[in-house]
């Protein structure tokens, strides 16, 4: 939730959230922003890292270690990990609710926790919770409300964004009765009502029906497209690869790799995979007698050819016994072949480890 002591700040930020809300109220912050402050990005980090200290022994959990992160101003950038990575706590941290153990932070040109850079940005929470006697309207004209903004332009970009989270029909509904994928929205809406520059969201596509993941995913593009910043968290790596421009990949606490998605996802041929429409007797047995895994799919045969293999041997060999090919098809890395790479290395190297004796879980998602 925001503070009021953040209202002028506010005011000269804000600008309707989304095509049909009518005039704007300030000026589009995309851009100006950056000149004024140097071309700074919207987010870094240097070697930041968080230690809890648990009970009555002050046991140490260290959350992070060692992440350095560099967010450029207008890209949708993801932020990737396996289950106790430390996504929320870095999160946490730049949002200036966790202050970090050590290491450097900065949102907005600013240092975190600054007050004028929190009133450019808009911060869903993972599994957000709210007063929930409210109504889902009733909670955004609040926000919107502390953000300074009079009582008729609060209700109009409260309207506005229930219609873009899907919730119109449930905006009198008190939040007690919303479902978890409804939270979800309410909790996208009053993240987006001050018009933020900067949105980071943590785990914004979880608890969603598909029709929800979808909707969301298209509001989060639109934000993009508007030259807002966006950072978010997600398991779904297939989330991350439609929508971020570049991404981080966090795992025990540190970021072992960042960068475009292109980058992360080398085209690294991993293996081809070659239908063999009806092959004839002579043909089966040429293939059982070959290097390569053949099975029989229906009247078809997949064989796999491993990475580094030449695909060619095989297609010659299909085509001196009379056989068709039906499909060649090679299976590149994708991003999460990287992430569960990165997670198994670094298992490897005994970095991340369950806890407590370390920071990180293996994969579960
Ligand atoms: N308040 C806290 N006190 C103690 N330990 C914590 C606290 N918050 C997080 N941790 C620990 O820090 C590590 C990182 O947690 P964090 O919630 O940041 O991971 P995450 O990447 O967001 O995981 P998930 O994908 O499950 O949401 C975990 O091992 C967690 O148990
Ligand atoms: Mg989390």
């Amino acid at each position: 939730m925001h503070s009021s002591a953040l209202q002028p700040a506010v005011q000269s930020a804000v600008q309707p959230v989304g095509q049909p809300v009518g005039q704007p109220v300030g000026q589009p912050a995309a851009g100006s922003a950056a000149e004024s402050e140097g071309g700074t990005p919207a987010l870094r980090t240097h070697q930041l890292a968080k230690t809890y200290a648990l009970g009555f022994f002050r046991k140490k959990v260290r959350a992070i270690r060692d992440v350095s992160l560099r967010v450029e101003r207008g890209e949708i950038f993801g932020l990737l990990g396996p289950n106790g990575a430390g996504k929320t706590t870095t999160l946490k941290v730049l949002m200036g609710l966790v202050r970090p153990t050590s290491g450097e932070a900065e949102v907005l040109g600013r240092p975190v926790g600054d007050l004028v850079a929190k009133g450019r940005l808009g911060y869903l929470p993972e599994s957000p919770y709210f007063y929930d006697y409210l109504t889902g309207r009733e909670l955004l004209v609040f926000v919107a409300e502390l953000f300074g903004l009079p009582r008729r332009e609060s209700r109009r970009r409260a309207d506005a964004l229930l219609e873009q989270v899907g919730l119109q029909r449930a905006a009198q509904l008190a939040l007690r009765r919303y479902s978890k994928g409804m939270l979800q929205r309410v909790g996208l809406a009053q993240a987006l009502i001050n018009d933020p520059e900067l949105v980071v969201l943590d785990e914004p596509l979880s608890g969603l029906d598909p029709i929800g993941r979808k909707q969301i995913r298209e509001l989060i593009a639109q934000l993009g497209a508007r030259g807002k910043t966006v950072v978010f968290s997600s398991h779904i790596l297939s989330d991350v690869e439609l929508l971020a421009q570049r991404a981080a990949i966090l795992v025990g606490g540190r970021t072992v790799d960042s960068g475009a998605l292109d980058h992360l996802v080398q085209a690294r041929i991993l293996s081809t995979e070659v239908l063999i429409d009806r092959p004839a007797p002579v043909l089966l047995q040429a293939l059982a007698g070959g290097a390569y895994a053949a099975e029989a799919v229906g009247e078809t045969v997949r064989v796999v050819v491993p990475e580094g293999e030449d695909v060619g041997r095989l297609v010659d060999l299909v085509r001196r016994h009379g056989g068709a090919l039906l499909a060649l098809t090679p299976r590149r890395e994708s991003l999460e072949d990287v992430v569960v790479r990165r997670a198994t290395d670094d298992n490897g190297a005994g970095a991340a480890a369950p806890l407590p004796a370390r920071d990180a879980q293996p994969m579960g998602a």
